[in-house]
């Protein structure tokens, strides 16, 4: 896509990247795709606002190109070091003689270790401003949204924020630009939902920290460096993430995710009737069959929801490995204090429910459900089963374990 005007004087240059097929090396985006948002000011003193990954300085230097020389730039801000944002960033700098860099003071040490780059480089203070001419910038230090040193950039007279990894979304633009463009926005807020909770949502705090002071400023557009820019209902985006942040502790949303993995079947059967009874109780169920789903999925699913029904195979005395993966990952993002639920089959001596015992007890859930079953379950066990889901679904109520 070209380099396209989102105020007077302030560009989009980014990069779309369709050829991805895992963004830091882990989230699945073959189908998605991703943008590498970068932004220019082009003014009496003119700056680039983030970069691309290692592989696209082509793209970036020719849309650069399409607004001012790329010779002409006077600073370039790096608002976050992690290398989809400045892979290429030796690429642009030499054919940016006089550009310095401006990046927090925890970047700068990063930038040296990161591309050996320790000349041209200037540390710029939490609140401190740049005059540009008819423009002028302010940076925020927002630390762990998404490395510590993280920092976003306010241009003032536009009220243009420019976030980097804050409220970005996995996905090509594909033409657009704007959020408002779009026909619906459902299916770019489960990608936004998805990017949140895979890359964003460990650090809370910092996510409530970060709200708080950009909530006080006059935004008219929320630029960030993957997905949509936003120049209408900036409260969307805003409270997509008062809402997701919340999610952290709680209260989540009423509903069930139902992660299963079964060797022959008979573990497969039972999730079927489990899944019955959450149907009849009328509670949303995701369903996410571990051996394939991929964990960027399920976490999503997870993070948002105050059920977890686990139903697994016992496989050598333990969880069947791919059940046994996700919850790992669970623990790992720290999505605690769920309610809980197991059912699975054994061939022998079981194991299954024990391991997932102490699973759940790492993850702080509250495990209310239980059925463990040698073999194939009879028609009593599935009905079981369906009642199980029954209870489980309908003690939902509210979303909230803890309160
Ligand atoms: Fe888009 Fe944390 O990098």
């Amino acid at each position: 896509m070209p380099a396209l005007p989102i105020r007077p004087g302030v560009y989009w240059v980014g990069v779309e990247d369709r050829t991805v097929d895992l963004f830091e090396g882990l989230w699945p985006v073959a189908e998605e795709g991703v943008t590498y948002n970068a932004y220019l000011i082009d003014d009496r003193v003119k700056v680039l606002v983030d970069l691309a990954a290692e592989k696209a300085p082509e793209e970036l230097l020719r849309n650069i190109s399409e607004v001012t020389d790329p010779a002409e730039l006077d600073y370039i801000v790096i608002n976050h070091m992690e290398p989809d944002h400045t892979g290429c960033l030796r690429a642009v700098l030499d054919r940016a003689p006089k550009a310095t860099i401006l990046a927090s003071p925890k970047a700068v040490g990063m930038l040296a270790s990161f591309y050996q780059v320790s000349d041209r480089v200037r540390a710029v203070k939490d609140g401190e401003r740049l005059e540009l001419g008819q423009h002028a910038i302010e940076f925020l230090e927002t630390p762990f949204l998404h490395w510590p040193e993280t920092m976003m950039t306010h241009e003032v007279t536009q009220g243009v924020l420019f976030t980097c990894d804050a409220f970005g979304g996995f996905g090509t633009l594909d033409g657009r630009l704007f959020a408002d463009q779009l026909p619906s926005l459902d299916a770019y807020e489960r990608e936004a939902l998805r990017y949140y909770a895979n890359i964003v949502s460990l650090y809370p705090k910092a996510v409530t920290k970060a709200l708080a002071r950009l909530e006080k400023l006059p935004l008219q557009v929320i630029a960030p460096s993957h997905g949509f820019v936003w120049r209408e209902e900036l409260e969307r985006p805003l409270g997509w993430y008062r809402k997701w942040v919340q999610y952290a502790d709680g209260p989540w949303e009423p509903g069930v995710t139902l992660l299963h993995g079964s060797m022959h079947g008979n573990t497969l059967r039972m999730v079927e009737a489990v899944a019955r009874g959450v149907e009849r109780a009328g509670v949303p169920l995701s369903l996410f069959d571990t051996r394939h789903a991929h964990p960027s999925h399920i976490l999503a699913s997870l993070y948002t929801q105050s059920g977890v029904i686990v139903a697994s195979a016992t496989y050598e005395a333990g969880l069947f490995p791919p059940v046994e993966d996700a919850l790992r990952w669970a623990e790992r993002k720290r999505i605690l204090k769920r309610k809980a639920a197991f059912v699975g089959s054994y061939g022998w001596g079981g194991g299954g429910k024990r391991e997932f015992a102490k699973r759940a007890e790492a993850l702080q859930w509250e495990v209310q459900e239980a059925l463990e079953y040698a073999g194939a379950p009879t028609p009593e066990r599935l009905s079981e089963g369906e009642e199980l889901g029954y209870r489980f679904a309908a003690g939902l109520a509210g979303g909230e374990v803890n309160g």
